[in-house]
Parts: C-alpha cells; structure tokens; sequence
C-alpha cells in the first residue's frame, strides 16, 4: 500500500473532492483526518472509510478561524500520533459577480478559506515534518488561477496564490526533506461547488445550466468533465513516495485545458 503508517489531514473531506481524497488514502494504508464544517457529512465519510477497513476521524472546525486550524492539527496528533500529509482542499467559490460588484467581506471569506488556512495549517504541521525530514503537503488549487473567466475574482486570486505558496513553501521545505505540490483540477461536475456554480453562470447569462457547461467541455481536449476519484488518483500520486522526486509543481488534472 503506498501511504501504509502514514497520518493525513484532508480538509474539506465531508464531500466532493476532499472525500474521494480521504477514502483513496484510507484505502492507501493512511490514516485520516476529515475537517470541515457539515459534521453530519464528516461522520458519513469516516463512516465510509471505517466500514471499508480504513481509519479515520471527523474534526468539525471553520477554516476561517485560527484557533479551528489549531483543534484539527491537535486533533490529528491525538488521534494517530503524528502528521506525515497534509492536503490543503476546502475551499468556497465565493461571490459570482464582477469585481466592482463584490464586498470587501465576501472577498475576505474567500481568502481566509482557499489560502490563509492553507498557510496556518503549514506554520503548524512544518516543524513536525522538518524535524522528522520528511513530509508532503498538497494544494488544491484550479484551473481557474490558469485561465481567464470573468467573475471569480476572489476566488481566482486565492487559487493563484496558493500556487505562489506552493511554490516558497517547496523551496523552503526541500532542504529538510518535505515536498510540496498543488493540482489544478478542470471541472469535477459531480461536486456541490460545480453544480452551484453551474447554476449561478446560468442564472448571470439567463440560460440553461447544461449550456454553460458545454461551452466549457468544449475547450477541454478531452470534451468531458473531470472526476473527483481522477483528482484523488493524482493526489495519491503526489502525496506518496511515486513522487519522491516532485516538489514546487502544479499538476493540471483538466483533460487538457490548461497548458502552463
Ligand atoms: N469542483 C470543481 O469543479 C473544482 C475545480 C477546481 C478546483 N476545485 C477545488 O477543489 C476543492 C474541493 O472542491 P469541491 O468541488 O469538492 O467542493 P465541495 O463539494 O463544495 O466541497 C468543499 C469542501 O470544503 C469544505 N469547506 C468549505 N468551507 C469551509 C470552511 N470554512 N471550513 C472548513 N471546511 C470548509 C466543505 O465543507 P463544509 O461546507 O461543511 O464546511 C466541503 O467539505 C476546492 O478547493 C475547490 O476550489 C474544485
């Protein structure tokens, strides 16, 4: 098994992306942290995963607050031990309106969740992982911090971000043997985020959900959606020792939409 006696904390793992994360791990050999806030998703998912053989706990916390990235760390370490990975998946869409449209709120909300959190929950696993030389820490970043699409503002700024922060975390993580990536996923359709999204784009060009999405498919290579086992697949990759030699890169999982 690739992650056998390791421990990860996956954010945002009660749904979507963040859950087939989980449960590919789990299956992996690893031992599992859930964050997030629905607590009801958090226990079907550990459910999940136990029920399968897997171990795992549910940690109900709010990114957006410092003193929940402390009880999730906290929470790991009293659980199994240690944290050997970290993924870095919650995130919020955010508002769906053009930038002189959006309160400097909602644009705070976005990024306290899709790149501040990410950077309190490195400042607190790094000097375990340093200690030990060695660790991986994943970002789930998007295609969106690659493209231009109109009226994701906060959002698009978080996920490019997150690949700056990316890439100085590899840098300074690399000599003391922690190695830190990120995935651009295209859309995984299947997740609450995308048919939400789907729905708003709809609403905005008043017209029907499965237009909007077909403009899209249409600049993909491969003409479909991407799904969140495939962006689990690519995680496991990247989180395991397969990819001893990766650290700093972004791996685009979009069936060819991005080419940077
Ligand atoms: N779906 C796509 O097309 C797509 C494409 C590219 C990138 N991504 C990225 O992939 C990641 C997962 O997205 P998804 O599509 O799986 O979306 P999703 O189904 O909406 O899941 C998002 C997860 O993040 C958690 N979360 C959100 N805000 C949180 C907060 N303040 N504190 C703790 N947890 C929080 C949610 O749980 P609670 O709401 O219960 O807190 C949920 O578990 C996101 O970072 C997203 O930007 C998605």
């Amino acid at each position: 098994m690739l992650l056998d006696g390791q421990v990860a904390i996956v954010t945002g793992g009660g749904r979507g992306i963040g859950r087939a994360i989980a449960r590919k791990f789990a299956a992996e050999g690893a031992a599992v942290a859930l964050a997030a806030r629905s607590d009801n998703e958090l226990r079907e998912a550990v459910a999940e995963i136990r029920n399968a053989g897997g171990r795992a706990v549910a940690v109900p916390a709010d990114l957006a607050r410092e003193t929940d990235c402390d009880k999730i760390v906290k929470a790991a370490r009293d659980a199994f031990g240690a944290i050997h990975i970290l993924v870095n998946n919650a995130g919020i869409y955010g508002p769906v309106r053009m930038i002189e449209a959006i309160a400097p709120r909602d644009w705070d909300e976005v990024l306290a969740i899709n790149l501040r959190a990410p950077y309190l929950l490195c400042r607190l696993v790094l000097p375990e992982m340093y200690q030990r030389k060695s660790g991986s820490i994943l970002n789930i970043s998007s295609v969106a911090a690659k493209a231009a699409f109109p009226m994701n503002g906060p959002y698009t700024a978080s996920k490019a971000g997150l690949l700056g922060l990316t890439r100085t975390l590899a840098a300074e993580a690399a000599p003391a043997g922690v190695r830190v990536n990120a995935i651009c996923p295209g859309p995984v359709t299947e997740t609450r985020m995308s048919q939400e999204l789907t729905r708003a784009f709809a609403d905005y060009f008043h017209s029907a959900g499965d237009e909007v999405l077909n403009r899209m498919l249409e600049n993909i290579l491969q003409r479909r959606p991407q799904t969140a086992e495939e962006v689990a697949s690519a995680a496991l990759f990247l989180a395991s020792d397969q990819a001893s030699a990766i650290t700093g890169q972004t791996l685009n999982v979009d069936g060819g939409m991005a080419f940077c």
